[in-house]
């Protein structure tokens, strides 16, 4: 039989409430919970919408009993409909908003993208206690904001770097890491002031600088960091990495990491050109020591705000060798695209300290400068990143519930002058894999942003595309 029916957002609308509280509020059984249509999804009859309206203004207060237990549902709309236009309405400028709060500002990570993207695709395409996955996660800005949300989150990246900094960021931290992290923290300050002072008999009680029991070292580390530097961070690496807590050592490895550029002779994250900066003996251990207690903060903020229940899950791999990782019922990302950046380089010497494999992440890495600027027959081309994107999607397709989506936040390429829409591409592959195209939105960039190289093209917008994975044979089509 057919009847009409309300799904969560509409009987949410209704009642002038957010979607997941209602959720909320069908969990902690304070209204009792609706039929499932044959796709699992919520279905509320109109009687029962209204008890929702009613116990949201107050009117209603004690929860209603369940009725009309005998009913089937059909709910022939896909699921999240309505969610689409409601999407394409919203202001993605986010304009002067906050995007650093949490763990998102522990560490740099170029073309970030900000949090206010993912959350507002995760509150709108999927619901509490699923799982979020971002195949190429970075920083782990969709992590933070899916676990922030309710949701499991899943991420994967190529880039050791990244999967650290991601679980780091979206892991957690008990109270005992906190402490163990504290302790460290105020060992290297008071070694730090004693070493900036020279160890004056002043202050006999101070600690000195004991050294690391291996100096580290790489191919020019001399040419980018003062000696007294390369001691500190020999150091502070080797304190890191005596932490038997394995998300006390992720955290303070990111922290470490962190400051690394500040005291080389590099000019800044994005500048490669050499700079004196004056670091003074103690500086290094002190920046540390300040950076690891607010990274400590952040992270006991972040951890209070999420439920342990859920779970962060971090793959490092390379996408384009199809790592099996689903089901899961939204998938979000900014993918790497030609020549928008080269994240080998831009994290070469962050690496070289945590003795991570750059070259490998350097031949797996999509996109990089290197390879679409090369001359001779082996240069990538435009045709190289359609067939990468029909591999990634239709790997995508495996791991995506039906008729769920993802979304791509994705802005133009530049090879050799030519500019590519890379939206369009995307969209045109994703056709012929077996989705469909539910939205193109056009975001604007701000202008102040340091988004790409200059010498390769500077992009002003970029585009989120929202996929739905249509039903096997589907072509396309609703
Ligand atoms: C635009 S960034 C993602 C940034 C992320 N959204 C954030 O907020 O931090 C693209 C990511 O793709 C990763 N990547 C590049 N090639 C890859 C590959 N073959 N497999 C998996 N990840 C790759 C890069 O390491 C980089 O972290």
């Amino acid at each position: 039989m057919r009847c009409v029916v309300y799904n969560t957002h509409q009987v949410a609308e209704m009642a002038g409430i957010h979607k997941d509280t209602l959720l909320r509020w069908l969990r902690e059984g304070r209204l009792p919970e609706p039929h499932r249509d044959r796709n699992g999804w919520r279905v509320f009859t109109p009687e029962e919408a209204e008890q929702v309206v009613q116990y949201a203004n107050g009117s209603l207060m004690v929860p209603p009993k369940k009725i009309n237990e005998s009913l089937i549902f059909y709910d022939l709309r896909l699921p999240y409909a309505d969610s689409i236009p409601r999407l394409e309405r919203l202001e993605w400028d986010f304009v002067n908003t906050n995007t650093g709060y949490l763990t998102h500002s522990l560490h740099p990570y170029p073309a970030k993208f900000i949090p206010q993207i993912p959350n507002a695709l995760i509150q709108e395409l999927s619901s509490f206690e699923e799982t979020v996955l971002d195949p190429f996660c970075g920083s782990g800005t969709t992590l933070v904001e899916a676990r922030r949300l309710g949701r499991n989150a899943i991420g994967l990246d190529a880039n050791p770097l990244a999967c650290l900094i991601s679980r780091a960021k979206a892991g957690g931290i008990g109270e005992l890491d906190a402490e163990i992290l504290r302790e460290l923290a105020v060992e290297v300050e008071r070694i730090a002031q004693a070493t900036s002072i020279g160890r004056l008999p002043l202050f006999p009680d101070l600690p000195a600088f004991p050294g690391a029991s291996h100096r580290h070292t790489f191919e020019g580390i001399e040419e980018w960091f003062d000696e007294h530097v390369i001691d500190e961070l020999s150091f502070i690496k080797e304190k890191c990495l005596a932490l038997t807590e394995s998300k006390a050592r992720q955290l303070a490895l990111v922290a470490f990491s962190a400051i690394i550029v500040t005291v080389s002779r590099q000019d800044s994250d994005t500048r490669y050109v050499r700079r004196e900066k004056n670091i003074k003996p103690g500086d290094t251990l002190q920046l540390f020591s300040r950076t690891l207690a607010q990274a400590i903060q952040y992270a006991l903020e972040f951890s209070r705000e999420i439920d342990s229940k859920l779970t962060t899950q971090v793959y490092e791999a390379n996408i384009l060798d199809g790592p099996e990782i689903g089901p899961v019922d939204l998938v979000i990302c900014s993918p790497p695209y030609p020549n928008a950046y080269s994240y080998h380089l831009y994290h070469r010497t962050r690496m070289l300290w945590l003795e991570m494999d750059q070259p490998k992440f350097k031949r797996q890495e999509i996109g990089s400068h290197r390879k679409y600027s090369s001359k001779g027959v082996n240069a990538a081309t435009v045709e190289t990143f359609q067939a990468e994107l029909h591999t990634i999607l239709t790997w995508l397709k495996r791991q995506l519930r039906p008729n769920r989506h993802a979304c791509f936040v994705i802005g133009d390429s530049i090879i050799k002058g030519e500019t590519i829409k890379n939206d369009e591409l995307l969209s045109e592959v994703a056709v012929e894999v077996g989705f469909q195209v539910e939205a193109n939105i056009n975001r604007q960039l701000q202008a102040t942003k340091k988004y790409f190289n200059p010498k390769i093209g500077k992009i002003r917008d970029e585009h989120i595309v929202i996929l739905r994975n249509s039903e096997v044979g589907d072509d396309g089509r609703l």
